[in-house]
C-alpha cells in the first residue's frame, strides 16, 4: 500500500510500504476512506515531537471500512464504517475506567501516528479496536464525521467542558484555527451571551464570525482587554480559552478572565509561560489544561447525526490520497490558502 511516512524533521514521503496486518487479537485493520492532517502533524514534521521515530506513518484521524478483525474484537465486523479516534483506549486501566483515555496506561492514549503507524495511508491497523472506533450512523458522511476524530472532542472537552461554559457567559477564545473554531461551534451548545474571537489573521477572524463568534478582535490592531471590558462592565470574560499554544497567549488569557472565572488551555506549548501568581492569587481563578480524552465523541456523533452541529463546513480543501504532498503544502500555508481542514479520500 501507499502511506505518508515520516523520515525525520522536515522529511515526509508518500511511498510504498507493507500492508498492515492483525498483530494482536484486539486489533482491526481498516481501509482508509477519508483522512485529514492535523496541526500536530506539522509539529511532528517541525521536529517538536521527538518520540515519533523515523519510519512511522503519520496521521491520527480517519474514517474507514473494517477489512479484518482480530479474534478478540467483539463489536466490529468486516464491512463496518467507523470513525477512528485520535485517542486509543485499552478499556481496562485505571484511567480508561474513568473515561480519561488520553492518559491510558495500558498501551493506548495518543499512539496513532505517534508511537505506532497512523492513518495517513491506504490501510491502517487500529489497536484496541472495540474501544477506539465509533460506528458511523447511516446518513452521516465521511466529511461530517472526520472532524470528530480529534478537533471537535478537543475543543469541546478541553475548552468548553473544562472551561465550564454556562448560559449567558461571555466567552473569549484566543486563536481561530480549526481548534478555536471548533470551540466556538461547541461553546454555542451552552448559549453564551457573547463569544469573542481573538486572532492576528483577518482570514481566520472572518471564519470565526461565520462559525458563530459575535465579536472578532484582531489583537495586532485592537486591545482585546478593552473590547471584553466593554462587554462585561469592566469585569473580564467568564471563560477564556487559549487555542494557540504560545507563552504570550496563555499569559494574555489569564489577564482577560474575570475574578472567579475559568481559563481553559487547549494549546500545545513548547516553551514555558509565566503564571503571574502575584496578580492572580486573589482572583479565585480556575486554570485547566488537558490532552483530549475523546470521552465525548458519542455525544458529538449524536449532535452531528441529528443536524445540531454542521461539522462539514470545517473542510475547505479536498484531495485524493495520491495528492498527499499537495495537501500538506496547502494545509501548512493557511494564510495564503485559507485552509481549515483538508480532506483526502481514497480514489476508488
Ligand atoms: N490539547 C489537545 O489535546 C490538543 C489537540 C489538538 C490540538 N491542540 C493544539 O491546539 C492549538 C490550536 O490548534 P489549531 O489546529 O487550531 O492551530 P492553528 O495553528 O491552525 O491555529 C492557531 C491560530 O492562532 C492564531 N495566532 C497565532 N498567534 C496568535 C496570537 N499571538 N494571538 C492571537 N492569535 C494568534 C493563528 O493566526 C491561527 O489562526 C495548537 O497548539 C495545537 O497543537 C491541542
Ligand atoms: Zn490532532
Ligand atoms: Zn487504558
Amino acid at each position: 500500500m501507499k502511506a505518508l511516512v515520516y523520515h525525520g524533521p522536515g522529511v515526509r514521503s508518500w511511498e510504498s510500504v507493507p500492508d498492515p496486518t492483525i498483530d494482536k487479537p484486539t486489533d482491526a485493520v481498516l481501509r482508509v476512506d477519508a483522512v485529514t492532517i492535523c496541526g500536530t502533524d506539522l509539529h511532528i514534521l517541525g521536529g517538536d515531537v521527538p518520540d515519533v521515530a523515523p519510519g512511522t506513518i503519520l496521521g491520527h484521524e480517519a474514517v474507514g471500512t473494517v477489512t479484518a478483525i482480530g479474534s478478540g474484537v467483539q463489536t466490529l465486523a468486516v464491512g463496518d464504517r467507523v470513525l477512528v479516534s485520535c485517542i486509543s483506549s485499552c478499556g481496562s486501566c485505571r484511567y480508561c475506567r474513568h473515561g480519561s483515555y488520553g492518559q491510558c496506561l495500558g498501551g493506548g492514549g495518543w499512539i496513532l501516528g505517534h508511537l505506532v503507524n497512523g492513518t495517513q495511508a491506504e490501510y491502517v491497523r487500529v489497536p484496541f479496536a472495540d474501544n477506539s472506533t465509533h460506528k458511523v450512523p447511516d446518513g452521516v458522511s465521511d466529511e461530517q464525521m472526520i472532524v470528530l476524530a480529534d478537533i471537535l472532542p478537543t475543543a469541546y472537552e478541553v475548552g468548553v467542558l473544562n472551561g465550564g461554559v454556562q448560559p449567558a457567559d461571555v466567552v473569549a477564545i484566543i486563536g481561530s484555527g480549526p481548534i478555536g473554531l471548533a470551540a466556538i461551534m461547541t461553546a454555542k451548545l451552552f448559549s453564551p451571551s457573547r463569544i469573542v474571537a481573538i486572532d492576528l489573521a483577518d482570514s481566520r477572524l472572518k471564519a470565526a464570525l461565520e462559525f458563530g463568534a459575535d465579536v472578532a478582535v484582531n489583537s495586532s490592531v485592537d486591545d482585546p482587554a478593552e473590547v471584553i471590558a466593554g462587554l462585561t462592565g469592566g469585569l473580564g470574560a467568564d471563560v477564556v480559552m487559549e487555542a494557540v499554544g504560545q507563552p504570550q497567549t496563555f499569559e494574555q488569557a489569564v489577564t482577560l478572565v474575570r475574578p472567579g472565572g475559568h481559563v481553559a488551555n487547549l494549546g500545545v506549548h513548547g516553551q514555558p509561560a509565566t503564571l503571574h501568581l502575584e496578580d492572580i492569587w486573589i482572583k479565585n481563578l480556575t486554570i485547566t489544561t488537558g490532552l483530549v480524552d475523546t470521552f465525548s465523541t458519542p455525544t458529538l456523533v449524536e449532535l452531528v447525526a441529528s443536524g445540531r452541529l454542521d461539522t462539514a463546513s470545517m473542510i475547505t480543501h479536498r484531495f485524493v490520497l495520491d495528492e498527499f504532498d499537495t495537501a500538506y503544502d496547502v494545509f501548512a500555508r493557511p494564510a495564503d490558502t485559507a485552509a481549515l481542514k483538508v480532506l483526502l479520500t481514497a480514489s476508488s
